[in-house]
């Protein structure tokens, strides 16, 4: 198996015609759209890479590669976390959702990190098998650090005696560089398959029980679609997605018994929470429900003007609930970080707000999440204990 690093961007699908000098490049993004004027600011990378235009130019004709678009951080060296995208890509020709982050600074610049190639002048490279076509994406493309590269992997050999430690050794290495997850590859398999099967594995580590980024947040509120109620196949419902929050002020509700401030931070939807928990909500949610307000005799609500979230209606008693996440992001407008691709795990009915996340708190778990561990070795020991189920006796 091809064991690749899965890149935290966005999908592009890049096609070149060297016949024509002019626009012999059309990027195209997830579901294809054509994002080749979008995403402008990648062109030059592409064709210093691909070499078009020179003698040393390795495509005859066309070709057809898949990659993944970046930021890339010239101080830090590093990719810039996934929400710095917003800054650097348009969409239709304007930039969304960009108003609350921090400016385009000029250490940043776009990146592609190629990963497969599908087409070669006459050869329909998809046919053939993933070590050939890497092989191929090798000698086509020319590597310009931070601006062009060909994604990182390692082959394991998953009929040796060892695969399962070198395989829990790879994750943990993963896990610890912060990376999104791996993806795995049979390495003689083409690009399609013909069963419809998908013909790769996501591995990540909030895929696997208890090893995601999860903590206790507030089910505040519910939102209602009339699509998404079809969808959920549950009947009538009252609600289909919720909001989640957290205390603004946990420290006064915890010594003063003030009354707690809920920022609303985000919404979990059809994909996040199981029929269950969703026909749970609706039924006991029924009897404590009130038109949406700032102020409420239980607690108050805070909302980002910029935010989109805009609640249908409120729980009196709102419901605490553990949710995992696959790592943190800034949603678009925000300045603030919350939990990627919320889920619940759990109705909890036995906790208060004070055993919740505060919102600082949840801005530190952010934060620690994101930065690059100071003990490395330390932390990588301790992710491959984990991942082998072993517990931790002196895990804090
Ligand atoms: C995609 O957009 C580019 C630039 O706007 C344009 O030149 C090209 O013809 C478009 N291609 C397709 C297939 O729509």
């Amino acid at each position: 198996m091809s064991v690749e690093r899965k890149y935290d961007g966005e999908y592009c699908q890049i096609h070149v015609d060297v016949s024509n000098h002019e626009s012999g490049i059309k990027i195209f993004s997830k579901g294809g759209r054509n994002s080749t004027r979008d995403r402008m600011g990648l062109h030059r990378a592409l064709r210093e890479s691909l070499k078009l235009g020179t003698e040393d130019c390795a495509i005859q004709k066309q070709c057809i590669l898949e990659g993944e678009l970046l930021v890339w951080n010239d101080d830090t060296r590093t990719i810039a976390p996934f929400h710095r995208i917003r800054k650097h890509v348009r969409r239709s020709g304007r930039l969304l959702g960009a108003a609350q982050d921090s400016p385009v600074t000029a250490n940043e610049h776009l990146m592609v990190i190629f990963y497969d190639l599908l087409l070669l002048d006459d050869t329909f490279c998809a046919r053939e098998s993933l070590d050939k076509r890497r092989h191929r994406l090798q000698s086509l493309v020319c590597r310009i650090p931070g601006h062009a590269d060909i994604g990182s992997r390692e082959v394991v050999t998953f009929s040796s005696m060892n695969a399962a430690e070198e395989l829990t050794a790879v994750f943990a290495r993963a896990i610890t560089q912060r990376w999104e997850g791996l993806v795995l590859k049979g390495s003689d398999d083409p690009y399609f398959t013909f069963d419809n099967s998908k013909p790769f594995i996501k591995l990540k580590k909030d895929y696997i029980p208890g090893l995601g980024d999860s903590a206790d947040f507030i089910i505040v509120g519910g939102h209602y679609n009339t699509d998404d109620e079809h969808d959920i196949g549950m009947g009538k419902l009252w609600w289909t997605a919720f909001y989640i929050g957290c205390v603004d002020n946990k420290d006064e509700v915890c010594r003063f018994d003030a009354k707690p401030r809920i920022r609303i931070i985000g919404i979990v939807d059809k994909y996040g929470i199981s029929k269950d928990h969703i026909v749970l909500l609706n039924r006991q949610g029924y009897f404590t429900r009130m038109p949406f307000a700032m102020s409420t005799p239980n607690f108050d609500v805070v909302l980002e003007p910029t935010q989109r979230i805009r609640p249908v209606e409120l729980f009196t008693h709102p419901y605490i609930v553990e949710l995992v996440g696959a790592g943190f992001d800034k949603p678009a407008s925000t300045a603030y970080y919350t939990l990627r691709f919320p889920r619940v795990l759990k109705i909890h009915d036995d906790r208060s707000f004070g055993d919740t996340i505060s919102f600082k708190e949840l801005q530190e778990m952010a934060q620690n999440c994101l930065a690059m561990p100071d003990k490395a070795q330390r932390e990588e020991k301790h992710w491959r204990e984990r991942l082998c189920g072993r517990q931790q006796i002196d895990e804090e």
